[in-house]
């Protein structure tokens, strides 16, 4: 079965490798990539994008600019993860290949309004604004969403920008109380599971060892990436977490998760975007997400090997 997606993302190395994993599987019809500022600034976003999608041989990819800060608050961004241009680790060429005049929140509505029911599905790897903002311009395309397969929050696992928020939920969580409240099929890839797979360095190693642009540039951006990790988690190794999104798509049974009911903290500013998880259905409200818990590592990061040596 092949699924149409959108990815709505701020690269980020983790971002680019779920940019390359995707354009690397051919169940995966990409329609279009949506920035949102996250990891750093908009026009750094939409420079990295474009970036990832020339190192992919996909310059005819539909690259679109989306919102430049979250709907309430002040943007924060993570240039102390990714490093200042937001894609450090290689020497880039400067991208050469267009973005498109429309603005992704349109083209999302505008997509979405044009096709059947559940038809398509989003796959959101940054701060939810694009999404979110498309769902209050026109709600008529809730029904048009096959489903939402979105990475971030964290549950047992905590946060990773603050003790209990999760960096992406973090940046706006309005617009993830928008989505959260929407009705639409959403799966969540949480820091639960993605801290549960963990790069070893033989994979990166296998990575550089596909050859070619796509080897080397990769490796480069893995090993710059994964420093931060070094010093946060004190081992060799760091959560890939934005490729598990694409991951699910492509091989579910990789996952399992329970169905549960979630609430975004947007008003303490001690918790803020903190995801909230009703493990024991304690509010006896019915789950609006299924939360991913477990993941067989060793088949992700060898399926996301094999994937990757499709673009060499
Ligand atoms: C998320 O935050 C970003 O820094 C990563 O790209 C990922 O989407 C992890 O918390
Ligand atoms: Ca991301």
């Amino acid at each position: 079965m092949v699924h149409k997606i959108i990815i709505d993302t701020d690269p980020g190395q983790d971002d680019a490798i779920a940019l390359l994993l995707a354009f690397a599987s051919p169940e995966l019809e990409v329609l279009g990539v949506t920035c949102v500022a996250g990891n750093t600034r908009l026009p750094a976003v939409v420079r990295n994008a474009r970036i990832i999608c020339e190192l992919a041989g996909r310059r005819d990819v539909n690259v679109f600019v989306g919102c430049d800060r979250p709907m309430v608050r002040d943007l924060v961004t993570a240039e102390h993860v990714h490093g200042p241009t937001g894609l450090d680790g290689p020497v880039w060429d400067e991208p050469t290949m267009p973005v498109q005049d429309q603005h992704a929140v349109d083209w999302i509505v505008e997509t979405l309004m044009g096709a059947e029911d559940r038809d398509i599905t989003l796959c959101p790897i940054g701060p939810l604004t694009n999404i979110a903002m498309a769902m209050v311009r026109e709600p008529r395309i809730l029904p048009k969403i096959k489903q939402i397969v979105s990475m971030g929050g964290g549950g047992t696992e905590g946060g990773n920008i603050t003790p209990v928020a999760e960096f992406n939920v973090y940046v706006d969580p309005h617009a993830a109380d928008v989505v959260y409240r929407s009705g639409v099929p959403l799966v969540v890839m949480s820091l639960d599971v993605t801290h549960k797979a963990l790069m070893p360095r033989a994979w990166i190693d296998g990575v550089e060892a596909i050859g070619g642009n796509v080897g080397e540039k990769t490796a480069a951006m893995l090993r710059f990436y994964e420093r931060f990790d070094l010093v946060r988690y004190g081992e060799f190794g760091g959560p890939v977490h934005d490729p598990a999104v694409i991951a699910y798509l492509l091989q579910p049974e990789l996952y399992a998760g329970k169905d549960v009911f979630v609430q975004i903290e947007t008003g303490s500013e001690l918790t803020m975007g903190m995801t909230v998880v009703d493990f024991w259905n304690a509010t006896k409200q019915p789950p609006n997400c299924t939360w991913i818990q477990s993941v067989d590592s060793e088949g992700f990061f060898a399926m996301t090997l094999d994937r990757l040596g499709n673009l060499a």
